[in-house]
């Protein structure tokens, strides 16, 4: 919380047909992450890229991979993505009822990866309760997962702040919070005044005129928001 923040620009934009491409244009625009977005059609209605993916990205590229589940069945899959090579796992609080998301956490951990749960905009902030003390990172979805390149949904920094709060509660100070969905220019200072320290750019970023100028201005306008 209120680190410097980093960009991770998410592939779901990139052109997949020239990925390596896209991959070395963001290392040297400073993106500190890459964002894997891995939808199952089934836990949301797109369906993307997966573990052989994640796999081959590993060899290609040494930023840490921001891999982001959104999968109905994490706890069986979260193993080849960690093995694949994942640094940090984002599993969602929605496919995790009771004591399985601390499970989850826990074989994230296990694995040797950072562990991050993510919530659905509709999903509140006190089903994290369990595992807060223990995660690396809380993704605050800020739109309906699915999809790239839809409108922030007003308010979702008031979550950002909620989960601040509760990370503080706890003791847990190194947690980092991340953001994802209409994060750009126009809405990145209140993300990060709320408390935001990653932010996912997926068309902000790759359907820009330039897209390494976009991260670098994203990225100063989010550390400015700071204070
Ligand atoms: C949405 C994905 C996002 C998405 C972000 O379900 O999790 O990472 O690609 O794209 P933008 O930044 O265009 O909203
Ligand atoms: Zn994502």
């Amino acid at each position: 919380m209120f680190q410097p923040i980093k960009i991770a620009p998410s592939i779901l934009s990139a052109d997949f047909m020239n990925l390596e491409n896209d991959i070395r244009m963001i290392e040297q625009g400073g993106a500190g992450y890459v964002h894997v977005d891995v939808m199952d059609g089934h836990f949301v209605p797109n369906l993307t890229i997966g573990v052989p993916h994640v796999k081959q990205l590993k060899k290609i590229t040494k930023l840490p991979l921001d891999v982001h589940l959104m999968i109905s069945n994490p706890l069986e899959q979260l193993p080849w993505f960690i093995e694949a090579g994942a640094d940090m796992l984002t599993v969602h609080a929605e496919t995790l009822e009771g004591q399985w998301l601390e499970h989850a956490v826990q074989l994230i951990h296990e694995g040797g990866a950072l562990a991050c749960v993510a919530l659905k905009p509709n999903t509140p902030v006190e089903v994290l309760t369990p595992a807060i003390a223990d995660l690396d990172m809380v993704l605050v979805m800020s739109v309906e997962p699915g999809f790239s390149g839809q409108g922030y949904i007003e308010g979702s920094e008031l979550k950002v702040a909620q989960v601040v709060d509760m990370a503080r509660a706890v003791g847990n100070e190194g947690l980092l919070i991340e953001v994802d969905g209409g994060i750009g220019v126009g809405t990145v200072e209140r993300v990060c005044a709320a408390g935001a320290d990653v932010i996912v750019c997926g068309n902000a970023v790759f359907a820009a005129d330039d897209p390494q100028g976009a991260i670098r201005q994203i990225e100063a306008l989010g550390n400015a928001a700071r204070g």
